[in-house]
């Protein structure tokens, strides 16, 4: 059908301009509070690595839970079933901070992209690799093609120091011995893993692997397509954590948010993209993004439905 993306994304960016509700960055730390929510970037890469933007595409961003997609996808690799001992795979209708569930739940988090949920996946690649992030952002900078990539130390710093809660959920997990590391330790990891800076460029193509089912930008396969097609169910039913139903009513595609206003989001076989904008809603989700991709799929027809 389409050629090329670019008169898309351009048609979208200017419908984008016209919106007056952008929704508020996130402001429990400083370094996302500054943010801008006129700013808006827009990327999607094809299955062989071009890359099409548009606005702000090109610059780098805090990724936050973004990154929660490459971690399951890395530890689902390396551990494959017997993860799902440690975390569900259920919509949790819950913010994605919440700790209500974990109590009723035996400290078993209802899937891997609420925050506990993505402690306890950290903390299992952390346990096979010793180094988690590190090896996060390899992948992260192999599979953009950005050797670049880097974590925010100040970032990471603020993170640690705005940490209670994620510190409250780890420990809580703990007492149920479902995290294996020391709690500071499992904490360090997972507010670096959240401080990475990338572009829509380098999240659009490092996602390509789901597009390609479960197939890295170097041609070696990373998951299953079993597993990739689990990792994008997931997205699909809790990538954008108790707002999932109406992501998947409005956009129609797995996707994944971050509070840094990023979304990346799956066209299995097709493409990837990558969206941002600071400005988020209730929920937590960028209120530009969220409608840049309903766009998208809408002009375009590329949705998973
Ligand atoms: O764990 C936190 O609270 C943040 N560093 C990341 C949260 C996040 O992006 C969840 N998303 N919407």
């Amino acid at each position: 059908m389409l050629l090329t993306f670019a008169p898309v994304l351009d048609r979208i960016a200017e419908e984008i301009a016209g919106l007056t509700e952008r929704g508020r960055p996130a402001d429990y730390i400083p370094a996302l509070a500054s943010a801008d929510p006129n700013s808006f970037g827009m990327a999607v890469a094809e299955l062989d690595g071009t890359v099409y933007g548009v606005g702000d595409w090109q610059r780098p961003f805090s990724t936050q839970s973004v990154t929660k997609v490459f971690t399951l996808a890395l530890t689902l690799a390396r551990k494959g079933d017997p993860l799902w001992d440690h975390v569900g795979r259920e919509p949790s209708g819950n913010p994605f901070n919440s700790l209500v569930q974990l109590e009723y739940e035996n400290g078993i988090p209802r899937n891997p992209f609420i925050n506990a949920g993505a402690l306890v996946v950290t903390d299992q690649l952390h346990r096979m690799t010793g180094d988690a992030s590190g090896v996060l952002l390899d992948f992260l900078r192999a599979e953009s093609g950005n050797p670049d990539l880097d974590f925010d130390r100040d970032v990471a710093a603020s993170e640690n120091a705005n940490g209670d809660r994620n510190a409250a959920l780890a420990h809580f997990m703990a007492s149920y011995d479902n995290i294996a590391n020391p709690v500071p330790t499992l904490l360090r990891e997972y507010f670096r893993q959240c401080s990475i800076e990338a572009s829509c460029a380098d999240l659009a193509l490092a996602t390509g692997f789901l597009a390609r089912h479960g197939i890295r930008a170097d041609g070696t396969r990373l998951l299953t397509r079993s597993q990739a097609k689990h990792v994008n169910a997931i997205m699909l039913t809790c990538g954008t954590y108790d707002a999932a139903g109406d992501f998947a009513y409005r956009v129609g595609l797995p996707g994944k948010s971050g509070v840094g206003g990023a979304i990346v989001a799956v066209v299995p076989g097709r493409c990837t993209l990558c969206v941002w904008s600071p400005g988020l809603d209730a929920r937590g989700n960028s209120v530009a993004g969220v409608a840049a991709l309903d766009r998208f799929t809408t002009i375009t027809g590329l949705s998973v439905f």
